[in-house]
């Protein structure tokens, strides 16, 4: 299946879908506290996308081929998991940092993105790691226009990770997305400029870079889903989706509450 463009219609869809799936993230930030279970905050998210939203939580029962239906409406992963973490009875700790990655259908549309979240006061490197991943999502986003291709976006992630002392994971990316939650093309966090796909307006995607404070290495747990960096160092994510514009990028994933875009992206 090749890469699809979507019609002006998937995109209106695609920007509702989007800010929905945003707006999970904007309710849930207060109750992201220690002492919080993730169960709980799968529940909350879940009733919000339900009952508020009429949205459908999309990792709900999600079974790729080779994994076992995921179990719950959001990904909470702490600290050292990576991704794909499943949310369970154990309480949050202050300076703990937490990724909560929440897709939402809306009409058969998905939306899909993730933020890092902060448990009370947590580490100098904990707080760097986070906002170096930050600023190399949109060092990625950046790139997208037509014309550009994959491997500017994966070059520009991985350069900002690593010329800071960190690396970026290898086993997961970006995806296309749509009525699919993952479509073609695949989007790497890392690469070569000027290699691979050529962007063209009315492609949507996200840019979704996991990067470790240690080495990129990683496995996976018995659960069949949640992955950890094989060196337990600390691993964060942020994640949009965004579509090819007829001149630029457009990011579908912003809502009233989303971080403001980093207007300066330091080299030190
Ligand atoms: N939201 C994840 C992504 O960004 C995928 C999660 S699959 C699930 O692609 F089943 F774990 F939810
Ligand atoms: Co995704
Ligand atoms: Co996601």
């Amino acid at each position: 299946m090749a890469v699809t463009i979507k019609s002006a219609e998937d995109i209106e869809r695609m920007r509702l879908a989007g800010r929905l799936a945003a707006e999970v993230l904007d309710y849930i930030e207060p109750f992201v506290q220690p002492g919080i279970t993730t169960a709980e905050l799968d529940r909350l998210c879940h009733n919000y996308m339900v009952d508020v939203q009429g949205t459908i939580p999309a990792p709900l029962n999600y079974a790729p081929p080779g994994y076992m239906p995921y179990p719950k409406s959001i990904c909470a992963s702490v600290n050292h998991q990576v991704c794909h973490g499943i949310p369970n009875d154990r309480a949050l700790k202050k300076g703990d940092i937490v990724n909560l990655d929440i897709t939402v259908i809306k009409d058969g549309y998905h939306g899909d993105t993730s933020r890092m979240f902060a448990c009370g006061d947590t580490s100098i490197l904990a707080r760097r790691l986070c906002r170096i991943t930050y600023e190399s999502m949109w060092l990625g986003i950046r790139q997208v226009k037509p014309g550009t291709c994959l491997g500017d976006i994966g070059h520009a992630i991985q350069q900002h990770a690593e010329r800071h002392g960190f690396s970026v994971v290898r086993e997961f990316c970006g995806h296309g997305i749509g009525k699919k939650f993952h479509e073609e093309p695949q989007v790497l966090h890392y690469g070569r400029a000027g290699t691979g796909l050529e962007l063209k307006a009315g492609m949507i995607f996200t840019i979704e870079p996991m990067i470790n404070a240690g080495r990129s290495a990683i496995s996976e747990l018995p659960d069949g889903w949640t992955i950890i960096t094989k060196d337990r160092s600390l691993s964060a994510q942020w994640e949009h989706t965004v579509l090819v514009t007829e001149d630029s990028f457009e990011v579908l994933t912003t809502s009233d509450k989303s971080p403001a875009p980093p207007d300066t992206i330091t080299h030190v």
